[in-house]
């Protein structure tokens, strides 16, 4: 076996330069000097191609109401204990003001997945009505046919967001119902490549029967998949789901395995976009920064009005639902500060692997 500097070595030569075993025991390791070794090296590789910038999107989340019944997710279809909710376009025109005026220059519209072309005529009015601003555009709304991809990028969007939440075809099926498909899942990410899209994609670790193995998988899909940005976080428990009685993994091997996931994506991928997500915050509050340290350059803070906030909880301890989003900011500038990185005020923070695709 070669040894973890050699690997590392490796991986920085370029992209995607390492076998599903090297992956697999970087993701394994867990002694706290390999860890730092692991997670200073993807650091570096983030400054090689982000210098000490962390790009920021602001999250709009636009309604609850969703079509689907994930096994872990807090607004799956059946959960009768949620009050459902929807912003008109009005409220999402006055919270993307909110972003604006924070300095933020990308804007994240995420909400339950619904098919139906009322509601594709409301995201187009929706982006239509958000072009004065100028921002750069994500969409995480789920699985569509490429045709509504396609209107949705031609009403303004330049981004979409789809976790495949596992690359492992048994793996997923034990957590969703049969009425979801992970062909078509993978289907929709090559519509949004097709499209034009920056596409985002990403998975959960630490999910109920999923291995190391898996998750080395879950890296190297990223890549076939064509993804230029990726949004990993923690599986979490919800109470009201059913797989929240089969959640087995502390916390706190939670969260490094989490930080592996994103220290090991960068030294594979490179150049893309990775987000420290929220679901980190949730299990340290020094989450995202610690993300940030692992090699992600790009955090996602909430702009939803607060009154919004505690009815789109997907798992348990959905942290910031009462910080207002200026003091959300405030908080984040000195956090990031403190380990010595800039919030990107100047542009939209696209993904630099973009422009050789689009
Ligand atoms: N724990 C962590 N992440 C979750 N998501 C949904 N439910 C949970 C949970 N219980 C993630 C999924 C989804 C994204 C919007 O939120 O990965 O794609």
């Amino acid at each position: 076996m070669i040894s973890i500097h050699e690997i590392i070595e490796k991986a920085f030569e370029k992209r995607c330069n390492l076998a599903h075993d090297e992956i697999a025991f970087l993701l394994s390791l867990d002694s706290p000097a390999e860890v730092k070794l692991l997670r200073d090296a993807a650091r570096s590789l983030k400054r090689r191609y982000f210098s000490d910038l962390v790009s920021i999107r602001g999250i709009i989340e636009l309604g609850n109401i969703c079509s689907k019944d994930c096994y872990y997710c807090g607004i799956r279809k059946s959960n009768s204990n949620v009050e459902r909710y929807r912003l008109n376009v009005d409220d999402i025109v006055r919270m993307a003001g909110t972003n604006a005026a924070l300095g933020y220059k990308s804007l994240v519209l995420q909400g339950g997945e619904i098919e139906s072309d009322a509601n594709t005529r409301f995201i187009e009015e929706t982006l239509a009505a958000l072009a004065e601003f100028d921002f750069g555009i994500t969409l995480s709304l789920g699985e569509q046919t490429e045709d509504v991809y396609r209107r949705w990028k031609d009403a303004g969007a330049s981004r979409y967001l789809l976790r495949i939440e596992t690359s492992n075809r048994s793996l997923y099926s034990e957590l969703h119902p049969a009425s979801c498909d992970w062909e078509r899942r993978t289907g929709c990410l090559a519509s949004l490549v097709r499209c034009g899209y920056q596409t985002g994609t990403g998975t959960m670790s630490s999910l109920p029967g999923q291995s190391i193995d898996d998750m080395a998988r879950d890296i190297a899909f990223f890549d076939e998949a064509g993804a230029v940005m990726i949004g990993m976080g923690p599986y979490l428990p919800h109470p009201d789901t059913p797989l929240a009685v089969r959640d087995s993994v502390p916390a706190a091997v939670k969260l490094e395995r989490a930080l592996n996931m994103i220290a090991v994506t960068r030294l594979y991928l490179h150049d893309v976009n990775i987000a420290s997500t929220t679901a980190l915050e949730a299990l340290a509050p020094d989450g995202r920064e610690r993300g940030v340290l692992a090699g992600a350059n790009v955090v996602m803070p909430n702009v939803t009005d607060i009154e919004r906030r505690g009815s789109y909880r997907l798992y348990a301890g959905k942290p910031g639902i009462d910080e207002t989003s200026l003091a959300a900011k405030e908080r984040l500038d000195a956090s990031l500060a403190a380990i010595g990185e800039r919030i990107n005020y100047a542009d939209r923070g696209d993904s630099p692997r973009a422009y050789g695709r689009h």
